[in-house]
């Protein structure tokens, strides 16, 4: 259905993306769209709201275009052109609304295109991905990777979590390993299970070769 909308929206999303290296990019989008997708055919959600709003869940974020994240105001204007109609950009709008993560504030979405699109941008944040992901970020903003000097701190709130200056292995305790016990589908939950456990041994061979005896 469509489909010729969904090919749009994946090429307006390669350009606006092809520079970036922060861990936003094109095949982020890509994967969060694929996930999204699987669990949406699993959960029974509406595929077409579910695959825009993946493609287009971080076409107006807050930290790669501050002017247009309140209205996401390039998401609509994709919407406009492609003529899809009023209720479906509403939705869709929505749906980009409740995904992002703003620290233990977060929303849960109370749609299940919504819980779709998050446990997907979410699952993108764990596993091998996500380590890859979390360096990637921490090296593009010149964070350190690691230092046993600066304990990680969790629970923090949106304020804190948008000012916070940690380290990248700080990350993964105040974020990635909050995300399991926030995913809204039980498939989600499954797999975040499985890629926060490959986390956690990462975390400990990392600690392993950090603490040389001698
Ligand atoms: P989302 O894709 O949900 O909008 P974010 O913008 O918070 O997520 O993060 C994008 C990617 O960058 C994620 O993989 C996340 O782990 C990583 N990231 C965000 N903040 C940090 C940080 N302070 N240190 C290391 N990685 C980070
Ligand atoms: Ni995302």
């Amino acid at each position: 259905m469509y489909s010729y909308i969904i090919n749009n929206a994946i090429e307006y999303i390669k350009e606006l993306f092809a520079s970036d290296f922060t861990g936003h990019d094109f095949q982020h989008t890509m994967r969060v769209y694929k996930m999204a997708t699987v669990l949406a055919q699993k959960e029974g959600a509406d595929i077409f709201v579910v695959k825009l709003s993946a493609l287009l869940h971080d076409a107006d974020d807050r930290k790669l275009s501050p002017d247009t994240c309140e209205h996401k105001d390039r998401a609509r204007a994709f919407l406009r052109e492609n003529e899809v109609d009023d209720e479906t950009t509403e939705k869709i709008c929505t749906v980009i609304n409740q995904v992002s993560f703003k620290g233990a504030d977060s929303v849960s979405p109370d749609t299940l295109e919504g819980k779709c699109v998050q446990d997907a941008d979410r699952l993108d944040a764990l596993g091998a991905v996500g380590i890859a992901r979390a360096f990637a970020y921490g090296g593009s903003h010149h964070r350190a990777m690691y230092d046993p000097e600066i304990p990680p701190r969790p629970n923090m709130g949106e304020q804190e979590y948008f000012t916070s200056e940690s380290t990248t292995v700080n990350h993964f305790y105040e974020k990635l390993f909050l995300l399991k016990s926030m995913m809204n589908t039980d498939t989600a939950r499954v797999l975040a299970e499985h890629r926060e456990q490959f986390m956690r041994d990462f975390i400990a061979e990392f600690m392993n070769e950090w603490n040389v005896q001698f």
